[in-house]
């Protein structure tokens, strides 16, 4: 079936809800405060638990001394590695399977890194628990940490596991490709150690009632919550509910369970109390995943005209002592562009931080940052334009897997984005551009990121009053996604968007998977699509059966659904309200489930979002300062389910990569083993006045074979080739190159006079 064939039948008698810019359904509660997060459900009798967090990087626990800490009022207990309940190592996230089995804390006195929690207060009060967790004494027996990535690559080692992205990988013939080459570009590009920082901290209530336990969590993956839990305390998974109504930003942080959430549990089971913990900033900082440094060694090779002959990527992220996590920053050139000698390899260096954890596009970020600079190196060295040489190397099948794309409006998006951006009116030469004193650059990259999808199920009821209800427990992160899932399933239903209402972040609802991966529109989406028409079916077929019906014998063809009625196709004066067939039959609701499975769709095609972004800059040639003057991105992400909160979905990548080229990084103190920059006054995300207007477009698409719904993903393509973008658009206004991230004055200012 064709995108167009498909597209009509998609969208047959209800035309017009999927896609529109409506405002979020969600949006009175979050402005008002009536949007519960995990650490706001009122529960009785709720104890109140503190961290404490290591003092040294690497050692061991040589003693406590909790004596004054005891006498604090209010203090119920104390928990440390000597009185912690034995909780079971599981894999954080179970799709990782054994690979990713994370040490579990306070089960001994080892200490991997710093701000690891080695202790947990728990009191009447916040306050009693907070005074408590100062006055604990600790002895360490203090080793050096390993802490510095760079002087530390002598200890890199290949990955163990490879968390289903091939960080390696080659095709085709290195050698051969080199010497093919007339012109090559061979550099080393580095990306720091990035937080997430969401507004909400990580926070979990723990409420048991026999072995049944229930949790309000800050989490991606409400079922992965649960299965941890279970394994954790070794129980049964029916024995226990995650509950998770909204949360306050992600980004990654929230997609793999911690410890501090069994760590909670355990408290709670201990004091035979309801817990509530918060982590503070700080403590996010060290315990709940960053994005890893990185150092990437890029070789390109092309002829005269442009051809790549060759593209290798090589290089070393860094991972905790005691686990493996791979910030697959290779993987998007594999796919991204046709050439035929192609050679990817990865090592970790262990070090003595928490482990690392996907952050918005992780991998592609990061990866995009390098190739995507190497190739606008390679357009200078070629005196090409950076969009033809992309253009003479777009791939078109995906060279890694030689499968046809579903759909890559990849082309399309360099030419609407040099169109609204006004591409044209750039002059090629480095520093050739002015604005009074300052200069100005102007500079462009690619942006992809895979289709993801997860098996989800899905539950709808059509009520008897006219309204439905579609369940899946799956999260609002602030994406949207309350508002996408009720379009979808107003739209497959007939109603009006009001008369409809989404239940999720539940596991008493049906199963779906983690909220990450840009998955859940499609994933979760085409589940309630589907079981919104399976709804549908039972009603028709209540109808056909019903000798009281107007539609009493006409076949299921003849039946349109539209409006909240059932009518004749061609005299939609026929026809019945879904209420009235449900009143008549005494039935309160019709309710239907779907499973969507997305089995084997990777073996016929590859399937990503593409897109362009397009920077100007203006520098200050005195002092170095960077300010992003103009943004224009061009983005292919299928079906927009809405264009208003797809669009804030890029905007917010942008404004996200924004920070990464100019602002962001984590800093380590390489002696102490310590984060110095662990809160928002330190480190650095933008703020409004970083920011300009931002120009987005999307695509018209339809991709039938990455969804049914016809969407890809959204989520995280926003934020990829962004850094590149404006590195490009620096290089373009001053003459330097800045292959190390982030574009800080100091890496500015002593070569611009030079340049
Ligand atoms: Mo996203 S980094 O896959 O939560």
């Amino acid at each position: 079936m064709s995108a167009e064939q498909n597209r009509n039948q998609e969208t047959d008698h209800n035309k017009g809800v999927i896609g529109q810019p409506i405002n979020r359904v969600d949006g009175r509660l979050k402005v008002t405060g009536g949007a519960r997060f995990a650490a706001e459900f009122p529960l009785e009798n709720i104890a109140h638990a503190v961290l404490v967090s290591s003092t040294i990087a690497n050692g061991r626990i040589e003693s406590f001394d909790l004596s004054v800490a005891q006498k604090v009022p209010g203090v119920l207990h104390i928990m440390t590695h000597e009185n912690a309940p034995k909780l079971k190592p599981v894999p954080s996230n179970p799709a990782e399977g054994d690979a990713a089995t994370r040490r579990v804390p306070l089960q001994s006195p080892v200490v991997y890194y710093s701000n690891q929690y080695i202790a947990l207060v728990v009191a009447e009060k916040l306050e009693q628990a907070k005074r408590a967790a100062q006055l604990i004494r600790v002895t360490y027996e203090e080793q050096p940490p390993a802490a510095d990535m760079r002087g530390e690559s002598g200890k890199a080692v290949p990955p163990k596991s490879r968390g289903g992205r091939k960080p390696e990988s080659v095709r085709g013939n290195i050698e051969a490709g080199l010497s093919a080459a007339d012109v090559r570009v061979e550099e080393l590009y580095r990306t720091p150690t990035e937080h997430h920082n969401p507004m909400e901290p990580h926070a979990t209530i723990a409420v048991w009632e026999g072995d049944k336990l229930t949790v309000y969590d800050a989490t991606q993956y409400t079922y992965g919550v649960r299965a941890t839990m279970a394994k954790t305390f070794g129980i049964p998974e029916e024995n226990v509910r995650v509950i998770c109504k909204f949360i306050g930003g992600a980004f990654g942080c929230k997609g793999t369970v911690w410890a501090h959430v069994g760590l909670a549990a355990g408290a709670a089971r201990q004091v035979k109390r309801p817990v509530k913990l918060v982590t503070t900033r700080q403590q996010m900082f060290a315990n709940v995943g960053h994005r890893a440094e990185t150092e990437q060694r890029v070789t390109l090779g092309a002829k005269r005209d442009g051809r790549l002959t060759v593209i290798t990527h090589e290089g070393n992220s860094h991972t905790s002592v005691y686990d493996e996590y791979v910030e697959t920053f290779t993987s998007p050139t594999r796919m991204m562009y046709a050439c035929d000698n192609f050679r990817a390899a990865q090592k970790l260096v262990p070090l003595n931080v928490g482990t690392p954890t996907y952050m918005r596009a992780p991998g592609e970020t990061p990866g995009m940052f390098a190739l995507e600079s190497a190739l606008d190196e390679l357009s200078y060295k070629l005196n090409l334009d950076p969009i033809q040489l992309r253009l003479i190397n777009h791939a078109d099948t995906d060279p890694d897997t030689k499968l046809p794309w579903s759909t890559k409006l990849l082309k399309e998006s360099y030419k609407l984005g040099a169109e609204s951006f006004g591409w044209s009116r750039r002059t090629p030469a480095p520093r050739s551009m002015r604005d009074g004193r300052y200069l100005i650059g102007m500079g462009m990259a690619t942006a992809v990121y895979p289709v993801v999808h997860f098996p989800s199920s899905a539950r709808v009821r059509i009520m008897q009053d006219g309204t439905a209800i579609a369940e899946s427990s799956t999260h609002e992160m602030g994406t949207g996604a309350y508002t996408v899932l009720t379009q979808v399933a107003a739209e497959t239903l007939g109603l009006p968007v009001e008369r409809v209402r989404v239940d999720i972040g539940d596991t008493n609802l049906p199963r779906a998977f983690v909220s990450g991966g840009s998955a859940t529109t499609m994933s979760v989406g085409s589940a309630i699509q589907g079981a919104a028409r399976a709804a549908l079916a039972k009603l028709i077929e209540m109808a056909r059966a019903d000798n009281r019906s107007p539609l009493y014998g006409a076949s299921p063809d003849q039946i349109i659904a539209k409006d909240g009625r059932l009518a004749r196709a061609g005299d939609s004066s026929k026809g019945e309200t879904y209420g009235a067939l449900l009143a008549r039959a005494g039935m309160k609701e019709v309710e239907a489930s779907f499973d969507m499975q997305f089995n084997d769709r990777e073996k016929t095609h590859s399937s990503h979002s593409f897109g362009a972004h397009f920077a100007e800059v203006r520098v200050d040639p005195d002092f170095g300062e960077v300010r992003v003057t103009r943004f224009t991105g061009v983005f292919d992400i299928g079906r927009a389910m809405n264009i208003k909160t797809a669009r804030s979905q890029m905007i917010g990548g942008i404004v996200m990569g924004i920070g990464m080229a100019l602002m962001e990084a984590t800093v380590m103190d390489t002696n102490f083993g310590r984060f110095v920059n662990q809160d928002l006054a330190e480190y650095h995300v933008p703020v409004n006045a970083d920011i300009p207007a931002i120009d987005v477009h999307l695509l018209d698409s339809f991709d039938s074979h990455a969804s049914p719904i016809g969407a890809k993903g959204a989520g995280e393509i926003g934020i990829v080739g962004v850094a590149a973008a404006i590195a490009n658009a620096v290089y373009h206004a001053t003459g330097v190159r800045v292959r190390e991230l982030p574009i800080t004055p100091d890496k500015l200012i002593a070569s611009m006079s030079r340049a």
